[in-house]
């Protein structure tokens, strides 16, 4: 087989063989495929495209390159979530435990964060103690004994989409259907889990800006997953403002506790929280209706059952579960400042981008990948899209511990003096 008759069949349009596909991903992860070999042809693919049997040959080849978890020791569905990535978005901390609660095993693997969004992983360790790197072993103990597992990625998963991925960096192939799909779905079938609830953001604040190309990249990835057998939902959500209250890493950390414990129920973050967990409830098979699970959702966390789960959890992996009751434990910035309004009116648009960027340059946040993070650091919100805020009024608290980051850039924020209808968290499900 010749890389060059590949290249050139997906220059002209043509479709590739599961077996061209697995001769090339072996091959750029062994090293045997040159890179400019490699560059080539995901040019072509981001033109041309793949169809979904190519898009699962890709991705199954790119599951194949490295370690695989296997959880078939550990009873009941196993049932994983993946986010397309927003700011704020502490979601994955607040349903993890809630659907544990509910008796689906709850299995997640989570990423650290770079630019403007958080990792789920950076959140995770501003609990003293708590550890976020598990072997798969002890991966496997947390599931078993606490319902629930979630670390940073485990052994060597992947590597193919490595060496893939860092080519895709430098050759301006990332916005790619195909390509993001394998990626994605390549690390999600090697983690071992039965059943994925998909959130796909959509919006200012996310990598797909139009309900067009979430919708195209959802449907993918559903394709993808369901033509291996897996059970597979995804969730199109907006991300124009940031979600939630809190941007920064111990003060998502406690947003995530008050939604447990019941506070801001009324919110986008909790109310996307829970059809998230909902969606995993009925995946792995704990409740037949979206209302029953929907309501399973509610006693877990009404009835005390979700935030025992998250105690037990952070304890199990040695973290102080105290720090879930009292916030003094967690990393706290040693000052605050305020962002005042300009002007009075209702807010029509927060650019969660700019509030992401913001937050990463007070130290919350990587601007590369090897800087190291102030955990304590961060904002709080107090006026959000719809509201009405008077002038003079703080809408953003900055918690520092002096790097202020750069001033936020004209047009941040948008504020009118007519009333903005709320819109809704929800754009469509697939
Ligand atoms: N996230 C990934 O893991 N891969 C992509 O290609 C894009 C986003």
């Amino acid at each position: 087989m010749r890389m060059y008759d590949l290249i050139y069949t997906k220059k002209m349009g043509g479709k590739l063989t599961p077996e061209q596909i697995a001769f090339w991903v072996e091959g750029a992860a062994r090293g045997t495929v040159p890179d400019e070999q490699s560059a080539a042809l995901l040019m072509a693919i981001c033109w041309r495209g793949m169809d979904v049997e190519e898009t699962l040959a890709l991705t199954l080849g790119m599951r194949d390159s490295g370690d695989r978890v296997d959880l078939s020791s550990v009873p009941g569905v196993k049932v994983d979530k993946h986010s397309t990535g927003g700011v704020g978005d502490k979601t994955t901390l607040i349903l993890g435990p809630i659907v544990a609660a509910c008796g689906v095993p709850c299995a997640m693997f989570s990423g650290r964060g770079l630019g403007h969004t958080g990792g789920t992983v950076d959140k995770y360790m501003a609990v003293p103690g708590l550890k976020v790197e598990l072997s798969v072993e002890d991966f496997r103990k947390s599931l078993l004994e606490t319902g629930f597992a979630n670390s940073a990625q485990t052994g060597d998963i992947t590597p193919a989409d490595r060496k893939l991925y860092a080519l895709r960096d430098v050759t301006a192939t990332v916005e790619s259907i195909p390509l993001i799909t394998a990626s994605i779905m390549s690390k999600k079938l090697a983690g071992g889990s039965d059943a994925l609830v998909l959130d796909v953001k959509c919006g200012a604040g996310a990598f797909m800006k139009t309900l067009d190309d979430a919708r195209t990249l959802a449907q993918s990835m559903v394709a993808v997953g369901r033509a291996h057998g897996m059970n597979i939902k995804a969730l199109i959500t907006r991300m124009a403002e940031p979600l939630g209250r809190a941007i920064g890493n111990s003060l998502e950390v406690m947003e995530s506790v008050e939604i447990l414990k019941g506070l801001h129920g009324d919110s986008d973050l909790a109310k996307e929280s829970f059809r998230l967990a909902a969606e995993m409830l009925i995946l792995g098979g704990a409740a037949p209706t979206l209302a029953e699970a929907e309501q399973r959702v509610a006693q877990a966390v009404a009835s005390g059952k979700a935030m025992d789960t998250y105690r037990a959890w952070v304890a199990f992996n040695g973290g102080d579960a105290r720090a879930l009751d009292d916030f003094s434990l967690l990393p706290q910035a040693a000052h605050t400042q305020d962002i005042l309004a300009e002007e009075g009116g209702y807010i029509h648009a927060i650019d969660s981008r700019c509030l992401g960027i913001l937050a990463m340059e007070m130290g919350g946040g990587r601007a590369s990948k090897d800087d190291v993070l102030d955990l304590g650091v961060g904002l709080t919100i107090h006026r959000n899209v719809g509201d009405r805020v008077e002038r003079g009024e703080a809408i953003l608290t900055q918690h520092h511990n002096g790097k202020l980051g750069n001033p936020l850039p004209k047009g941040w924020i948008d504020i009118r003096p007519e009333p903005c209808p709320k819109a809704p968290w929800l754009l469509e499900t697939i």
